[in-house]
């Protein structure tokens, strides 16, 4: 009892105070103290300050009890028993002291052993009562009225998750720059590109990517280096002074930018109706992994002779 009062006062400390921190801190789907940077070092902190209180506490009392006289002694323990702790503690255990077990020993003696008659403690007996209400209430939601499993809440989650990308994508369209974009695959990135270009540069390039005031986009030849990073600098910074390609970031944000630079990226190898002519150098992507070549020429190694 001396030592497990304050252990339990310190559990339920930790317990309320964890709870408290959940409910006042909004941290989404996870727990605050591990989504705040903060929370856990004051949550920790007051824990080790609670342990300390807790000490001090013991220490002192173990002073004044030890300077107590006999009877002092007697009513120090009357009083710890009478404290609001002491008073729960025996009512969760419910033993009897050693003193009164002759009232609960049962009358059969086995070569001398015998045996109490205890009640179960009331703090298991109520342990047991809660596992039962949550056996009915997760057999009720589950199996009864088909809640989710982790495994779809997951899925679900994972779900909302990209809806949540889009629309954030969709609030914030300039994401992307020339250094960042990547080449889009997704359909309707490639739909959007298509319905740009087809609305604003195939006066220029033609719908089929041919070319006519403005280059041809199907052949691997590019005047402006090609591969993404290029063509969206291109498509938003403009071409070379006097020849008509203009920079398009005034009426294109940055998303609708790669968007149509990944659909003229599709043109590439295929054909139109009326190809005009290929200018500048075909592009070799700088980054791709290089091809790497056998070499099959005998290596002459020079050996130095060293002279003596
Ligand atoms: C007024 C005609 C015109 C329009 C409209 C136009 N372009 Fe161009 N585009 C050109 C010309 C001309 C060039 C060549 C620029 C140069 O040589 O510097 C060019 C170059 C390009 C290049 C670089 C090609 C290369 O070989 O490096 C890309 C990519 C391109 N345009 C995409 C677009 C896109 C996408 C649009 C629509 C948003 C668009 N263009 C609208 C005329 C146009």
């Amino acid at each position: 009892m001396k030592l497990l009062t304050p252990f339990f006062r310190v559990l339920i400390f930790a317990i309320i105070t964890f709870a408290l921190f959940e409910y006042i801190v909004d941290s989404g789907d996870q727990l605050a103290i591990q989504e705040n940077s903060l929370i856990a070092p004051i949550f920790w902190g007051l824990l080790v300050l609670a342990i300390f209180i807790e000490i001090i506490i013991g220490t002192v009392k173990s002073r004044v009890y030890n300077s107590l006289s006999e009877e002092g002694r007697e009513k120090y323990e009357q009083l710890e028993a009478d404290s609001y702790f002491g008073k729960l503690y025996a009512k969760l255990l419910d033993s009897r002291a050693i003193e009164e077990e002759g009232e609960i020993i049962l009358d059969h003696d086995y070569d001398g052993i015998k045996e109490l008659d205890n009640n179960l403690p009331p703090w298991w007996v109520y342990l047991f009562y809660a596992s039962i209400i949550f056996g009915v209430v997760y057999l009720a939601r589950y199996h009864v009225f088909d809640g989710d499993f982790i495994a779809v809440e997951y899925e679900k989650e994972v779900a909302q998750a990209k809806i949540d990308i889009e629309e954030y994508k969709k609030n914030n369209p300039n994401l992307v720059d020339a250094s960042t974009v990547v080449l889009l695959t997704e359909e309707s990135d490639l739909k959007a590109g298509r319905v740009i270009f087809d609305e604003k540069c195939a006066v220029c390039h033609k719908t089929d990517g041919g070319g006519g005031i403005g280059p041809n986009l199907t052949d691997p030849n590019w005047i402006l280096g090609g591969g993404i990073k290029n063509v969206f600098t291109t498509i938003s910074e403009g071409g070379r002074d006097g020849k008509g390609m203009i920079s398009w970031k005034a009426e294109l944000n940055a998303n609708e930018i790669a968007q149509v630079s990944s659909y003229v990226l599709g043109f590439e190898g295929t054909t139109s109706a009326a190809p005009k002519a290929a200018e500048g150098d075909v592009w070799v992507d700088p980054d791709a992994a290089p091809i790497e070549e056998e070499d099959t020429s005998e290596k002459e190694v020079e050996v130095e002779v060293p002279t003596t």
